[in-house]
Parts: C-alpha cells; sequence; structure tokens
C-alpha cells in the first residue's frame, strides 16, 4: 500500500510518502519521500511550544513539504499515485492538529483518497518496524514504553492494533522533566539531548577519575526517585522537577560542572525509575516477547544503555529502540501506524467521516 502520512501534532512538522507490504510483524518498508521541518528554534524563546506559533508554522510549511516529498518520490502533485493519506488526529496540540487535518482532507477531496486518522503514540510504537532486519520480526506480546515530550505511558501490545494501558505519568512526562530541567540549568530548548550530552561528559570524566572503579560512578548527590517503589506501574516526576528546581535555586551555582553533575543525577534518577517499572511490568507479563521504548527520550544513550542491561535478564525478550530519526516526531512512524490501522480495520478505507482532533486521545484498540 502506498500512504501519505502528515504528522503535525507538536512543533514538527513532517510528511512523508512510503509504500508497505506484507506481514504486520516484518513488512517490506520503502520509503519514496520523507521531509520534516522541525520549528524547536522558534519555539525556544518559550522554553516549551507555543501552540498557535506552531500552527501557523504548520499551515506555511505543509504545502512546502507535500511539493518536497512528491518531488522526491517522482510523484505528480496534480494526481499523485497512493492508496490512502494517514494523518495524526491526537494527542498532541489542537490547533496544531487540526492544521493537518485540514490539510489531509483537503487533499483526500482534490484526490479522491480515503483519510484515515493515526493516533500520534500508535505512530511511536510501530516506529520500530522501520529498523527491523531482513528476516527479522516484531513478536507480539510486547510491552511498549513509550516516553516522549507528552506522554510516559506503559502499553501492553497484545496483537497488533490491541492494545492495554498500564500505566501512565500522573504529573509530568519524562520529556517535559528533561525540557523544564534544562531550562532550570539555563540550557537551550529541547532540553533532552543538551542534558544527555552534560551527563555523558560528566560519566567520561568520572571514568577518568576513577578507572578502576570496575562500574559506573554515581553523581555527587542523589535526587529522589518519586513512585519507585509503587505497586502500581504509573510514574511521576513532578516531585523529581521540584527537587532539581529547589537544590539549583539552593546552591546557587553556574559553572558548567555543576550543571553537569545535575544532568547526571536527573538522568540517574530517570532512568532508574523507568527500568525498575519496566521490570516490574515484564514480571508481570510472562508472555512478552518484545520490550519496545520509543518517543524522544528513548534517544538518549544512557538511557538506551540502562534498557540493554535490563533485557540481559530476559532472555525471551528482544529489546527493541527506534533509530534517532524515528524516535523523535516523524512522518514515517505516522505512515506505519496508518498501515496498521488500514490492515486491522479496514473499514475505514472506506468511511468517509470527517475527522477530528483530539488533543487527548487515548491509545484504542481497532479491534477487540
Ligand atoms: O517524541 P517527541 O519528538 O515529541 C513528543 O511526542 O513529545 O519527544 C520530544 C522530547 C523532548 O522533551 C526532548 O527533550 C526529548 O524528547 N528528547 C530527549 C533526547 N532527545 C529528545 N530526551 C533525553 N535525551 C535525548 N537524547
Ligand atoms: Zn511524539
Amino acid at each position: 500500500m502506498k500512504i501519505l502520512a502528515i504528522e503535525t501534532s507538536c512543533d514538527e512538522t513532517a510528511i512523508a510518502l512510503l509504500e508497505v507490504s506484507g506481514e504486520l510483524r516484518s513488512p517490506t518498508i520503502k520509503i519514496l519521500g520523507d521531509t520534516l521541518l522541525s520549528q524547536a528554534k522558534l519555539h525556544e524563546a518559550y522554553g516549551g511550544v507555543y501552540p498557535n506559533l506552531a500552527k501557523r508554522e504548520h499551515e506555511k510549511n505543509l504545502p512546502i513539504l507535500l511539493e518536497q516529498t512528491l518531488k522526491e518520490a517522482n510523484e505528480a502533485i496534480e494526481a499523485p499515485k497512493l492508496d490512502f493519506i494517514a494523518v495524526t488526529t491526537g494527542p498532541g496540540l489542537e490547533p496544531a492538529l487540526w492544521t493537518g487535518i485540514t490539510f489531509a482532507e483537503g487533499l483526500g477531496r482534490k484526490w479522491d483518497k480515503p483519510v484515515i486518522p493515526v493516533n500520534h503514540m500508535e505512530g511511536h510504537i510501530y516506529s520500530v518496524l522501520a529498523s527491523l532486519k531482513p528476516g527479522e520480526s516484531l513478536e507480539l506480546p510486547a510491552l511498549a514504553l513509550l516516553i516522549s515530550g507528552g506522554h510516559t505511558e506503559l502499553v501492553y501490545v497484545k496483537d497488533f492494533g490491541v492494545y492495554e494501558m498500564l500505566g501512565q505519568t500522573l504529573d509530568d512526562a519524562v520529556g517535559e522533566a528533561f525540557d523544564k530541567v534544562a531550562r532550570m540549568l539555563g540550557l537551550p530548548y529541547p532540553g533532552g539531548p543538551e542534558i544527555s550530552r552534560l551527563a555523558e561528559k560528566r560519566r567520561k570524566e568520572l571514568g577518568r577519575e576513577f578507572p578502576d572503579a570496575g562500574r559506573e560512578q554515581a553523581s555527587s548527590f542523589r535526587l529522589p526517585r518519586p513512585m519507585i517503589h509503587s505497586k502500581d506501574l504509573n510514574f511521576s516526576f513532578s516531585g523529581l522537577k521540584t527537587a532539581v528546581l529547589y537544590k539549583v535555586k539552593a546552591d546557587n551555582r553556574h559553572d558548567d560542572e555543576y550543571k553537569q553533575d545535575m544532568a547526571q543525577a536527573f538522568e540517574d534518577a530517570v532512568a532508574e525509575v523507568l527500568t525498575k517499572k519496566t521490570r516490574q511490568a515484564l514480571d508481570k507479563y510472562p508472555d512478552i516477547r518484545t520490550l519496545i521504548v520509543s518517543g524522544g527520550v528513548s534517544a538518549n544513550s544512557f538511557i538506551q544503555k540502562q534498557f540493554a542491561k535490563l533485557i540481559e535478564s530476559y532472555p525471551q525478550v528482544t529489546l527493541r529502540i527506534p533509530e534517532r530519526t524515528m524516535a523523535t516526531d516523524n512522518a514515517i512512524m505516522i505512515g506505519l501506524a496508518g498501515y496498521v490501522r488500514a490492515e486491522t480495520q479496514p473499514e475505514l478505507l472506506k468511511s468517509d467521516t470527517t475527522l477530528k482532533a483530539e488533543g487527548k486521545l487515548t491509545l484504542t484498540s481497532s479491534r477487540p
């Protein structure tokens, strides 16, 4: 199936044209065109994404990216060859989501093609399909730890299109905590990559200082690990963020070494909570065959390492983390989730109901 995918849920405008065929667990994927414009620099002054600015930028960028994507794919803009259009309808910022939906529906009418709604989080789950090597397949049931700027969720993926939400954050998302802590330290937005870079530098230095320690050195101070001992699979990151705020205020230090120390202490706390909760879920669901860790924060190399270590005690489970460019928001993952939707809920391709942006859309199964 040839799919035009459109993503505008946050501050990335992205369009891709892909051709996907074969079984859901091991599809053949051809990326015919793939374009993305990040607005991160524009939102930097606000320390986060400013919805109306995002909307204006998406409206400006969408026609440009469409033209580029179709050009890359050697398709005519008047009547490109494709089967359907997949567009993110939620969760995300509603003004931003609406721009993608209106644009997709306009194209659907013009080209007489169906437009199917995609849940952004389903996109993060299936982003890992893009990195399967020949002969590999995505074995289900899977546990998906979705860690992004807006979400922190543990999802039990029983089958393609069949989900059960096991736990989620009760307050801030992990990525949001990364961004806020970065702001407290005077680092640019988005903060995740900056924190990651500083923490890595610190760990390298500690490794040089203590070459014989034989294990990773802990940071100079310890931050709280919220809810780490709770029996459920929920998360909370606002207490951790507040602990950083109080410490930064009390210490009143602005030197690089301090920032690196704080970045490391913060990453240590986050990684420990994420791996502990994931371990709890893996123990609770022994039929799990794959652990998917995806969403923007999964690009963090320290967190990736901690999950690689965790999985050593679960030989029956394969760890799948998307490539860096597939971890943060993009349109390819929306096309892949669109493929799963079209295969598991084919009636969507025949329906002509108008789509609606849903900022707080939750993962719903496409079949019983
Ligand atoms: O999935 P994503 O691109 O957008 C949402 O759906 O929210 O995730 C963006 C988030 C931001 O909070 C950003 O700071 C974080 O992912 N992020 C990282 C890293 N790269 C991006 N967090 C930690 N370490 C990274 N290397
Ligand atoms: Zn996302």
